[in-house]
């Protein structure tokens, strides 16, 4: 089955999410708190002509960290240079990424707590002071040089903060937490996402979207393309509430948004384990899911919605998760 609400970034996004991607705070929707704090350091920074301290980013995937990485960057009219730490494999990387930025710009650093240890090592001089400390040549007659950078801003995003090191967490002048979006605010992206593509879509059509997408924006807005394409098939283009629900159900999604892995992990927990406690490393194999996947991409939403536990001893099946199974058959249309 193919998977549509996995949160990572799909090749298929990458086009789309950048035209649907807000651009300014104002019009970027939910996550109040956090729009309010960033707007506050961002005025102070700009009053006082300094760039801003260094942000972590950190919550879910697709909830919107590298797009509020791009406002913060239009808001302060100042470049972003996006990389991912994975893809920094070696400190010469980073000391190229570094020597390049202007001051005041933005280096986003997406999974930065892939990082590997030797390239994090560089990034505190950098973070703190603004130089990079090079060992040049080997053995004894090894030098250290050091170089002045630019006074740029990180951004780094990660889907947990636990992953994080704490020496580069203290590192961060703010850390903010990314939540799941309310059923409102799943509501108005979508009106805005259609808006933008022009699409024309019922109110219970967006409503049905909004409560199918794990409360999730890249969810929301990748379902919304998969039922304009099924509408555009199927019908006359507009988007109904009944060929929405239709189009839902042929991607094996249920009314809370729930697909096959994610029953899949309920009903082995259930029915195998008579709810659990049961370890991650079981549920994984169970499942032939990656433990990180189950962790970072189907835990939190299946907890956020009240479904499963975490505790010491493995995870359990909540009673709300006994009942959506029981009498999902009948709903999923
Ligand atoms: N698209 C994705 N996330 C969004 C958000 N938080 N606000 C507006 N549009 C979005």
């Amino acid at each position: 089955m193919e998977r549509v609400i996995v949160p990572d970034e799909l090749e298929e996004d990458t086009g789309v999410e950048q035209t649907l991607r807000p651009a300014w705070l104002a019009d970027y929707i939910g996550q109040s708190k956090i729009k309010e704090n960033i707007r506050i350091f961002i005025s102070a920074a700009k009053m006082r002509q300094e760039p801003l301290e260094h942000v972590l980013l950190y919550g879910p995937p697709g909830l919107g960290k590298t797009t509020l990485a791009h406002v913060i960057a239009h808001e302060m009219g100042t470049h972003i240079r996006v990389t991912s730490g994975p893809a920094i494999e070696r400190a010469g990387d980073l000391a190229s990424i570094l020597t390049n930025l202007s001051d005041g710009d933005i280096l986003f650093i997406d999974e930065v707590h892939r990082l590997n240890r030797l390239i994090e090592e560089v990034l505190y001089p950098a973070m703190e002071d603004y130089h990079l400390d090079i060992i040049i040549g080997k053995g004894p007659s090894a030098r250290t040089v050091t170089i002045d950078l630019p006074h740029f801003t990180l951004i780094g995003a990660t889907t947990r903060a636990s992953l994080i090191s704490s020496p580069l967490r203290d590192r961060f002048g703010s850390v903010f937490h990314l939540d799941f979006y309310s059923h409102e605010e799943m509501n108005d992206i979508i009106q805005r996402s259609a808006r933008i593509l022009s699409l024309a879509i019922e109110d219970a059509a967006t409503q049905e979207i909004a409560q199918r997408s794990r409360k999730t924006p890249r969810i929301a807005n990748r379902l919304l393309r998969r039922v304009r394409d099924y509408c555009q098939v199927k019908g006359d283009g507009s988007i109904g509430h009944s060929m929405t629900k239709e189009s839902l159900a042929h991607l094996d999604i249920d009314h809370l948004g729930l697909d096959s892995v994610d029953r899949k992990i309920l009903q082995f927990i259930i029915e195998k384990y008579q709810g659990g406690p049961v370890g991650l490393g079981t549920i994984a194999a169970a499942t032939s899911e990656e433990e990180a996947t189950i962790e970072d991409v189907y835990e939190p939403f299946l907890i956020q919605i009240g479904f499963l536990h975490r505790t010491p001893r493995g995870r359990m099946a909540t009673p709300a998760a006994y009942d959506h199974l029981g009498g999902e058959e009948r709903k999923l249309l």
